[in-house]
């Protein structure tokens, strides 16, 4: 019986569709356990390639079976769309897909909502997609869930109250339109039609797969740094991307656990705005962008680059418990002469000990590079570790000393065969 958890260790974009792709087949299931469909795991397969917002990559596997935790926020039309696209690509949801009946359900409202505090002063840079609405009502005890889809009545009458509020909301504050209560009391009423077959109690279903020996693999959205409670706050989202938020959002009880695995760009990126101290700027940020191909999966915004932080990644390392880990993207670093890793933060003239995430520390403060030589050579097509270049190995070996994680899978490009583990 294994129970992994795999975690973004970064600022998300860390690859781990591909990842997840590559060991769910040696997984009885796969399970997401937070966030929503701000979420893009990207997953190359021959000539096709999926994007996945709500559903666990290990569905394009197909003895896996998979679980949306009631942790998810659910936006019924991204998770329809989503299902219908995989079945008109040949695969199968039905019997393999199960949702958690205590997830919430993303209203439209909260998009809206999620618009509008966009477009004021308090700009995180979210995806727009109502994550953070969603899991405010969520905490505030007013959030509608799969399990109320169930009762017409219980919906019809959550929906009423929660939209009286918010009408309000958007009349009187916003000065914006009221919204059709009918409206969407049908369209969730012809969600429920369509996903009741997959609406499961989902923590009865994990444990009793634990139970009878079966193995977990438990995947998390975006990353580290953007975890409500360890990430650079307020820029962040609103869930617990990091190991903890695991145990919460499947319900399966941390003695459960035997394993954190850690996703690594050879890089840094992040999407929407917050402290980045490695971030490049001008040319250098530019080539990197676009040797990498970072762009969001979810908004096609481009993404922020900067170096590898090997500082970041012993805090992640901390947090998560990391133990193992797979570094992705390596191959994009391979037009670079030399490269810089960051060791540390200096601020006023002082080397910090611990990882600052409140954002006033994060300012002005001084990355500590060291500068390592680079491959200078295309590894796209190495298949194995021995193959690759001394100064990709030294790379690579800087990563896992400077931060005591053990290296065990090395993504050269986005294609499943593009991989070497170890
Ligand atoms: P939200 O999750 O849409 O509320 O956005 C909050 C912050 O998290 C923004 O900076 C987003 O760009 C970032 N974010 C959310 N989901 C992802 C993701 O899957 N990858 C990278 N960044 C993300």
């Amino acid at each position: 019986m294994e129970v992994t958890v795999l975690v973004g260790s970064q600022w998300g974009d860390e690859g781990k569709g591909k990842i997840v792709d590559i060991l769910s087949n040696r997984f009885d299931i796969v399970a997401r356990y937070q966030g929503g469909a701000n979420a893009g795991h990207t997953v190359i397969i021959g000539d096709q390639q999926f994007i996945l917002h709500l559903v666990p990559s290990g569905i394009l596997r197909e003895n896996v079976k998979c679980v949306i935790g009631n942790g998810v926020v659910i936006d019924p039309q991204a998770l329809l769309d989503e299902i219908k696209f995989l079945e008109s690509s040949g695969i199968n949801t039905k019997g393999r897909l199960f949702i958690s009946h205590n997830a919430h359900l993303i209203m439209p409202y909260h998009k809206l909502l999620d618009q509008i505090n966009e477009s004021g002063a308090n700009k995180i840079g979210t995806t727009g997609r109502g994550i953070g609405p969603c899991y405010i009502d969520k905490y505030a005890r007013k959030g509608i869930r799969i399990v109320d889809l169930l009762d017409r009545t219980v919906l019809k009458e959550k929906i009423k109250l929660n939209l009286e509020e918010k009408n309000n909301l958007l009349k009187k504050v916003y000065n914006h339109a009221e919204l059709n209560v009918d409206d969407i009391i049908n369209e969730y009423v012809e969600f429920d039609k369509q996903i009741d077959q997959y609406i499961t109690d989902a923590p009865t279903l994990l444990n009793n797969a634990i139970l009878e020996g079966k193995s977990v693999l438990i995947e998390g959205a975006q990353g580290t740094m953007l975890d409500v409670d360890h990430g650079t706050y307020p820029y962040v989202t609103s869930s617990n991307p990091t190991s903890g938020g695991a145990c919460t959002g499947t319900g399966i009880p941390p003695t459960k656990i035997s394993s954190v695995f850690g996703i690594v760009k050879a890089y840094t990126t992040r999407v929407g705005n917050g402290p980045f101290p490695t971030e490049l700027f001008g040319d250098e940020g530019e080539e990197l962008r676009k040797t990498g191909a970072e762009f969001g999966a979810t908004t096609g915004r481009p993404r922020r680059c900067g170096w590898f932080d090997a500082f970041l990644l012993n805090y992640s390392r901390m947090i998560n418990g990391i133990e193992r880990t797979a570094i992705t993207k390596l191959d994009v670093l391979g037009y670079l002469d030399e490269i810089k890793v960051c060791v540390g933060y200096e601020k006023n003239g002082k080397i910090l000990k611990s990882y600052p995430t409140d954002i006033s520390q994060l300012e002005n403060i001084t990355p500590v590079y060291e500068t390592l030589k680079g491959w200078n050579q295309d590894i796209s097509n190495v298949r194995s570790f021995n193959d690759l270049p001394s100064e990709c190995k030294n790379y690579l070996s800087f990563i896992s000393q400077s931060s005591g994680i053990e290296i065990k899978i090395i993504s050269v490009g986005p294609k499943r065969e593009q991989t070497i583990e170890l």
